[in-house]
């Protein structure tokens, strides 16, 4: 079945063999943050965040996030997805400079774009700034978003350290982005339970909101989502991995959707969580008996939901529906 995505992290999306193969030619070692089978190794949410700020700190030029977007995007089309949003950080990508980012940006696009050819898979990006970085960082984030968002660059979200600081700390950024044109979404409900959730929504005006899924510990949070139609990021093997939850079973995804909430399915990190969309889909169908009926409806809502044009959402439409 084909898929359509909004919740990757590019950098936390990167084959823990092509970060190992790029430190080797740049004489860096990282060991440290692999396991003996080569996989990425960490300990819990916040070690996960330092190995993930360790693997992109030897990605280092555009021409690494070109060979990474490239990377990324024929994992995600052997998984059988056609439409992706990615999350970019030019905090990663040349310091928050915008001229650096603008070059970061053009080599990024080309490689997407050779993707789209040879492998029938559509890009765009949500640019994010990184909560644990603090308001300041993000406000020279939101500058970059504001002076690269068009149609290619589609939105603006914050991720990292849901922990640190409030929602309203990020509200100028927020509305600088939202000024530029892009749709907004954020990480809430992750780390931070049911008021962190309609803190984001308060604060930020967002319209989806990434993981979303500890909003099912209040009722009154779980109806305001479904009566606003807000749209959960929902990132099912990602929570399991982390512990969220302590298996697909117990995982709140069905009850949600059950209480009339916006649910789409995507795979956060992939290679550190050990998923694929394909396994994400394969998962649901085992721990919640979904049928192709309910699959093909994420789909339709994640499409919906996409923050791409009308035109893209057509093309992609019919994708969808090609046999
Ligand atoms: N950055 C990458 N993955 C993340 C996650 N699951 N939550 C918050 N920030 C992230
Ligand atoms: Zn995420």
């Amino acid at each position: 079945m084909k898929k359509i995505e909004l919740h990757l992290h590019l950098e936390g999306a990167a084959p823990p063999a092509f970060v190992r193969g790029i430190a080797k030619q740049k004489h860096e070692d990282i060991s440290r943050i692999f396991a003996a089978d080569g996989s990425y190794a960490y300990s819990d949410f916040w070690h996960f965040l330092k190995v993930y700020e360790a693997a992109t700190s030897v990605l280092t030029t555009p021409e690494d996030y070109a060979r990474l977007t490239r990377a990324v995007l024929a994992e995600s089309a052997a998984a059988g997805v056609v439409y992706s949003e990615t999350f970019l950080s030019p905090d990663f990508c040349g310091g928050r400079d915008v001229a650096a980012w603008r070059e970061y940006l053009h080599a990024i696009r080309e490689a997407a774009d050779a993707a789209e050819r040879e492998d029938g898979i559509t890009l765009r990006g949500i640019i994010t700034c990184i909560r644990h970085f603090g308001p300041e960082k993000a406000k020279e984030t939101a500058l970059c978003a504001a002076e690269t968002a068009g149609d290619w660059i589609v939105g603006f979200g914050i991720a990292g350290d849901e922990r640190a600081g409030k929602p309203r700390d990020f509200a100028w950024s927020f509305d600088l982005a939202r000024e530029a044109g892009l749709r907004l979404t954020a990480h809430a409900g992750e780390w931070g339970g049911p008021d962190s959730v309609t803190d984001a929504l308060d604060a930020l005006g967002v319209e989806r909101i990434g993981h979303g899924v500890r909003a099912i510990e209040d009722r009154a949070t779980v109806d305001r989502l479904a009566r606003e139609g807000i749209v959960l990021e929902v990132c099912p093997g990602s929570n399991v991995a982390l512990g969220l939850y302590r298996d697909w079973a117990a995982h709140p995804i069905k009850r949600l959707r059950d209480a009339g909430v916006r649910v789409t399915v995507s795979t956060d990190d992939p290679p550190f969580f050990h998923t694929t969309m394909a396994h994400e889909f394969d998962m649901l169908a085992r721990a919640f008996g979904w049928e192709d009926e309910e699959l093909q409806a994420l789909n339709a809502t994640a499409l919906d939901a996409a923050f791409c044009d009308g035109e893209t959402k057509d093309r992609i439409r019919k994708t969808l529906e090609a046999p």
